[in-house]
């Protein structure tokens, strides 16, 4: 009998039914995190994990991971900084790894997990506050992915950037 195969890909949270072993997008870290880390940080709530499938639904094509951050204000451009209450830490949500298998990058999917990352975070703001997404980055590489979608680095790190949570909802009207 032929195998079911998924035509559509799907985005859930990540189980002990996935198959963390095969994963590899390049990045050692990235690699070592979904398979030693990413489970124990769900249960810990430290992050929450989401796994991208296309083929099947153990394989994971990609993921990316969630949590609370702060940044201080005085990193936030000016013009943004000022319109803020002038509270010393600005509560912010952070995306602090999203990686796609090599086997499946340059298809969009790195797109679908950013855009679904970005769509989770906005609806988590109607419960708990967050005035933009964060990501840590950590080459050139990751920051031009993280820039061609309009993050702006943070204003002296050159590793973090941000997109406000106003330009996010923005973007994703009508998706
Ligand atoms: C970066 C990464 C997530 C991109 O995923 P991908 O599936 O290959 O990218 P996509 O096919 O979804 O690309 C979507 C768009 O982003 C662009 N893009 C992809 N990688 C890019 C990069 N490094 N720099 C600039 N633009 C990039 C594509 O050209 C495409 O643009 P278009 O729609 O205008 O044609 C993937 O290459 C990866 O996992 N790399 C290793 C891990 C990593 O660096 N993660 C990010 C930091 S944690």
């Amino acid at each position: 009998m032929r195998a079911i195969l998924y035509t559509k890909p799907t985005i859930v949270p990540l189980s002990n039914h996935h198959n963390r072993e095969a994963f590899d997008c390049g990045v050692v870290s990235l690699g070592r995190y979904i398979r030693e880390q990413a489970l124990q940080d769900a249960k810990g709530k430290i992050a929450a994990t989401f796994v991208l499938s296309v083929d099947t639904p153990a394989a994971i094509a990609g993921y990316y991971a969630l949590s609370s951050t702060g940044v201080n204000a005085g990193e936030l451009p000016k013009d943004i900084a000022k319109k803020l209450p002038h509270y010393p830490l600005i509560p912010a949500t952070l995306i602090g790894r999203l990686a796609v298998d090599h086997r499946y990058q340059g298809n969009g999917y790195g797109e679908l997990l950013l855009l679904d990352a970005l769509q989770r975070s906005l609806i988590a703001t109607e419960q708990i506050g967050s005035m933009a997404v964060i990501v840590d980055v950590r080459d050139d590489k990751a920051k031009a992915f993280y820039e061609h979608f309009q993050f702006i680095p943070l204003v002296g790190c050159l590793n973090r950037l941000f997109l406000p949570m106003a330009a996010i909802k923005e973007e994703l009207k009508g998706v």
